[in-house]
């Protein structure tokens, strides 16, 4: 099978998650024996690329972070260019079908619900089938030891799974890789000192000499 990747980050490939995510995801496609066209949409030259490259095949996936609980505005603009271009083609002359990735910052799936109700609803516009969605979270930036390399080695397993399934998202372990819904106890006591930590960094590197905790605005 050939499929075409889609980063709808608008980070430059060189700070995006989401590129190192696909280039984990696509190591696992061509194990499988099939072939992957990668496009940025980061990169000027690759925006009328990836329209044209989408227009032209049959098994597209479409890799995106999530920015304020939905898909960046980045990609919308992009998705409503090429809703004109597919409202212009013979319908059904191409069938299509449309896999997505998502990743984000916090590791709750419910972090991206809306994201994926939204992006489950765009297939239709764009003539093409649903083929699923795999989303994970995990905050990159404060991903400690090995925790980001397992997580990019899981999204290798997945590329590899998803071609043994015919291109799609809907197997069990898809399905299980958009875990945990809710942190458990010990693990947001974990977040927060790191991002106690981080907030301190922040905030003595701007001058701030008091604890986070004061409360100027209060009355005593
Ligand atoms: C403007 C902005 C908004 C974000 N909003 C969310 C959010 O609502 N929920 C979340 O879990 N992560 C959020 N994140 C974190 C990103 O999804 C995460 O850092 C992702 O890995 C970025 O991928 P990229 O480097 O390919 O753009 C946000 C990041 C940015 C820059």
């Amino acid at each position: 099978m050939h499929f075409i990747i889609i980063n709808a980050s608008p980070h430059t490939v060189s700070a995006s998650n989401t590129a190192q995510v696909i280039e984990a995801f696509q190591q696992g496609v061509i194990e499988e024996n099939s072939t992957v066209e990668t496009y940025h949409l980061s990169q000027k030259t690759h925006w009328e690329k990836s329209k044209l490259a989408f227009l032209n095949n049959e098994n597209i996936v479409f890799a995106l972070p999530v920015f304020a609980a939905t898909i960046p505005g980045y990609f919308m603009e992009f998705l409503e260019e090429l809703y004109s271009d597919v409202s212009k083609e013979q319908k059904y002359s191409v069938k299509r079908n449309i896999s997505f990735i998502i990743q984000s910052g916090f590791p709750e799936a419910c972090q991206r619900i809306y994201c994926e109700n939204f992006l489950k609803t765009i297939s239709k516009f764009l003539n093409s089938n649903f083929n699923g969605i795999l989303s994970y979270g995990i905050n990159v930036r404060f991903a400690i030891d090995q925790s980001w390399q397992s997580v990019l080695d899981s999204y290798k397993e997945m590329g590899s799974l998803f071609v043994k399934q015919n291109g799609n998202f809907f197997y069990k372990q898809a399905i299980d890789f958009n875990k945990p819904e809710y942190l458990s106890e010990n693990e947001a006591k974990k977040f927060n000192r790191l991002f106690n930590f981080f907030c301190r960094q922040i905030s003595e590197g701007r001058g701030c000499k008091v604890s986070l905790k004061d409360a100027p605005y209060e009355i005593k």
